[in-house]
This record gives structure tokens, C-alpha cells and sequence, in this order.
């Protein structure tokens, strides 16, 4: 049972289960079985219609052990590391119980996520919602307080990963594309490494929410102003798909190919969906899937054969984090850093791609399903206004964790221990009451 008393989770290694690894607990045959689980299912229904004796019963169907094992992880956790009311995908309860059930640094996480969510719910709606407040009418000063941040964090990255040193350059200039870029910070932080770089920014209106330049707008070789989920020619490039006339913002879809004769050593993928952004009612729910698809389609497709793409992502522990940095991992060299100095305790991370190789059939094949993904949460479903996104087979989830597993959690054991050791310290899921004088988290993040 991982039901928690205490601080039971919250020091050392505290696991009461074996610390198997994934690999060790399914066979190495077991790859196999769930084919042979879903046609033995197959079997048994048709079985139902048929004349002749069945031949197979319930317990001639081979159960697959990681499968079991893991179900029982997530009847046993009790911790909830979101509101209660939100419903998490059953993708991503088989990553964190495969996680959960090995790594004492998410087991950390895990329980003072719980706290801040649940537990100290109302400590937590109120500083969320200052921040939130703080964040939503960001003056000129929280813009240059967040563009000195974005320098910092920029710094850090670069030192921990190299990822402003794309080992393309062998001598020239780089070139940069700085997707959501506003107000400008990574790409100050490049202009102070490399003084003669080229650098290509695109970034919202701040007529339609977002954030302000302040990078002067003279250090760059260009700057678009354009709503990156909406440059529907980028996106359908090489497919058979068209934008439907029925789609009631048709004619807010932008043509634009933003620098498209240029290619790129190094690209950002900083968005996020900001509540300033104003959006028609049913643009609510897949907007981060249509913001991270866009922007990996439109990055993948301007990035040099060998270069680096920097993706801001959120917890490494959901399905969605897991499935794009899988992919990456096909042909790239991967990095996963989170910065000490600011959001410590939130679980966004950046992905460093480098050495990507954009040439391979894997990249392709990749940029072809985020276009596919793009293209169903912004016209899919019934009124063809966004599908729900499509949740995978247990099969694919469990062939990642078994492959993939040990890896994840390797790169995942900084983050959390990031992220845990400053919830420890936070008013909302910290170890230590708040008192007077104590240093407050930062509001001023955005
Ligand atoms: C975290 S900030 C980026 C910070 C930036 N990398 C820096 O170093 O200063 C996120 C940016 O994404 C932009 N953004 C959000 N949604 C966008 C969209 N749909 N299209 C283009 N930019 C968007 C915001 O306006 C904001 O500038």
C-alpha cells in the first residue's frame, strides 16, 4: 500500500516495494503480450456469437505483469497532485504509478503537490491567485523584471546544457529563431554570447495579449507579430488538408511562412498559453496542444540538420512531456534542465534537443503526427471546432515505460528534486509553517 502517513515519502528512499527497475519487472518476452491479450479478448467476444464450444477462457488470457503491477500502484496512491475536481488522463496515472512506484525524488513531489492541491487548498488558491493577478497586469517594470529573469534562466541553460553553442557553427555567425518570443530575453542572453548572430523572432500581438518586446527590436534580423497556432500554411505544408470553409474563424488563419528561406542552428519554443490571450469560447481547452504542435512543426521545419531546439514543457511526469520527449530521443541528444533560480516550484522544465537530426524518417514522421495532432484540435469533433485529444492505447504507454523508463527517470531526478526541495520551503506545501520574516516565494513570475 502507498497510502502515506507522515513524512514517510518526503526524506529517503522510503520505498516498502522492491525497486525493481521496468525492465526487470516484464519479461523481456512480455513486449509481446499485450498483441496476444487483445487477440485472445478478440477470441473471447467472437466466442460469445459462435455455435462452437469456446475454447479459450477468462483465465487462458495472459495478463500482462507490468500492467497488473501498475494498476495496483494507482489504486494505492492516494496522493492527488492536481485540483480534485480535474480529471487526469489514464496515460499519464500509468506514467506517474511506474514512476511513483520506483523514484523517491516523485514520491517527494508527489506529496507536496497533494499538499499545495488539496490539502492546503486554501493557502494555495490564495497565493496562486496573487500571482495570478501579479502576472496579468505586468506594467513596464514586471516586464523588465521578467525579461531580466528570462536572461538568467537563459545563462543557467546554456551552462548546464551548452544549448546556446549548437555544435553546428564551426566558425559562422548562428542563426536563431525565437518562437514566443517576448520580451526578448533568451534572445539578449544569445546577442551576449555571440554579438554578430542572426536572430528571427516571432511572438503575439500585444493587441491580442501578449507580452511586450524589450529587446530593442533593431539587434534582430526580423520580428513577426503573429499568433503562432494560427499560421495554417506552415502547418498543412506537405499534407492533403485545406482549412474547412465551415470553420468560423477561417479567415483569421494567417498564410504567413515566417522566414522561410532561412534555416536555423538554433530555435526557442518558449510559449504559453497566457490568460490574456483572448480567444473565442471553444479555443479554451486544446489550446496547449494546438500552442506545443504548433510550435514544434513550425521550429522542425525551419531547424539546420544538426541544430538545437530549447522547449519550454510542463511535468515531465505527464503522458504529453513523455511522448514528445520519447520522440526527441529518436534523433536527438537529449537534456532535460529546470532552473533553480525561478519557477522551482512548478513543474515546468525545458527540453534541449541537440544534434537533431531534422533529415531522418523519424523526424518526418514526427512532424507529420504533431501536424495531424494540430489539425484535429483545431478543427476535429462533431462541429469541427477541436476533437478531443485522443488517448493511447495502454499498449503504446506501457512499450514506452519499458524502454524508455529507466531513461526518464535518470533525466527526471534533478527536476523533482528542483521542484520538491522548493515546495519544502513553499507557505502552501512547505515542511514549516509560514512566520513572520520568512522569505516569500516570488509573485512576480509569469
Ligand atoms: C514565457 S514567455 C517567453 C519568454 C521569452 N522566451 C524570453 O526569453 O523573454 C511566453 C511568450 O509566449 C507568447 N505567446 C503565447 N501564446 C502565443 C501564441 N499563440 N503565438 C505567439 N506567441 C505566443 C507570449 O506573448 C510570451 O511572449
Amino acid at each position: 500500500m502507498f497510502a502515506l502517513s507522515g513524512n514517510a515519502y518526503t526524506g529517503q528512499k522510503t520505498l516498502k516495494e522492491p525497486t525493481s527497475t521496468l525492465v526487470e519487472v516484464g519479461s523481456p518476452s512480455s513486449d509481446d503480450t499485450p498483441l496476444a491479450l487483445r487477440n485472445d479478448q478478440h477470441i473471447l467476444e467472437d466466442s460469445k456469437t459462435s455455435t462452437i464450444e469456446p475454447s479459450l477462457t477468462g483465465s487462458d488470457v495472459v495478463p500482462d505483469p507490468l500492467l497488473e503491477d501498475l494498476e495496483r500502484v494507482m489504486a494505492d496512491i492516494t496522493l492527488k497532485d492536481e485540483p480534485a475536481d480535474k480529471e487526469v488522463d489514464r496515460a499519464t496515472l500509468l506514467v506517474q504509478a511506474s514512476l511513483f512506484k520506483q523514484e523517491a525524488e516523485f514520491q517527494r513531489v508527489m506529496v507536496y503537490r497533494d499538499r499545495g492541491w488539496n490539502h492546503n487548498k486554501d493557502k494555495g488558491d490564495t497565493f496562486f491567485k496573487a500571482q495570478r493577478e501579479n502576472a496579468d497586469k505586468a506594467d513596464d517594470e514586471g516586464e523588465q523584471r521578467f525579461y531580466k529573469m528570462m536572461i538568467k534562466i537563459a545563462h543557467d541553460l546554456d551552462s548546464t546544457t551548452e544549448a546556446l553553442h549548437p555544435p553546428v557553427l564551426a566558425g559562422r555567425n548562428i542563426k536563431v529563431m525565437d518562437i514566443c518570443m517576448a520580451p526578448g530575453g533568451y534572445s539578449a542572453a544569445v546577442l551576449q554570447m555571440h554579438p554578430g548572430a542572426e536572430i528571427f523572432g516571432l511572438t503575439l500581438p500585444k493587441n491580442e495579449g501578449g507580452h511586450s518586446m524589450v529587446l530593442p527590436i533593431n539587434k534582430l534580423r526580423g520580428i513577426k507579430y503573429a499568433d503562432v497556432t494560427m499560421l495554417a500554411s506552415e502547418m498543412l505544408k506537405g499534407t492533403d488538408k485545406t482549412v474547412p470553409k465551415s470553420y468560423p474563424d477561417s479567415a483569421k488563419f494567417n498564410p504567413l511562412r515566417p522566414f522561410v528561406s532561412h534555416k536555423m542552428d538554433l530555435v526557442f519554443l518558449d510559449g504559453i498559453v497566457l490568460r490574456t490571450h483572448e480567444r473565442a469560447s471553444y479555443r479554451q481547452q486544446n489550446e496547449p496542444l494546438r500552442l506545443s504542435t504548433a510550435q514544434l512543426v513550425l521550429g522542425m521545419q525551419r531547424l539546420t540538420q544538426g541544430g538545437t531546439l530549447v522547449m519550454l514543457m510542463h511535468k515531465v511526469d505527464s503522458w504529453a512531456s513523455v511522448n514528445v520527449i520519447y520522440t526527441f530521443s529518436k534523433f536527438a541528444t537529449l537534456h532535460l534542465f529546470k532552473p533553480k533560480s525561478a519557477h522551482a516550484t512548478r513543474s515546468s522544465f525545458y527540453l534541449v534537443a541537440r544534434n537533431v537530426d531534422v533529415e531522418s524518417p523519424l523526424a518526418a514522421a514526427a512532424v507529420a503526427e504533431w501536424k495531424n495532432k494540430w489539425y484535429n484540435a483545431t478543427f476535429g469533433g462533431p462541429v469541427g471546432t477541436g476533437g478531443d485529444v485522443p488517448e493511447p492505447e495502454d499498449t503504446v504507454v506501457l512499450g514506452i515505460l519499458r524502454t524508455f523508463g529507466e531513461r526518464l527517470i535518470q533525466m527526471g531526478i534533478p527536476l523533482w528534486k528542483i521542484q520538491a526541495d522548493a515546495l519544502a520551503k513553499s507557505v502552501y506545501a512547505g515542511d514549516v509553517p509560514s512566520a513572520p520574516g520568512r522569505k516569500k516565494e516570488s509573485q512576480s513570475e509569469v
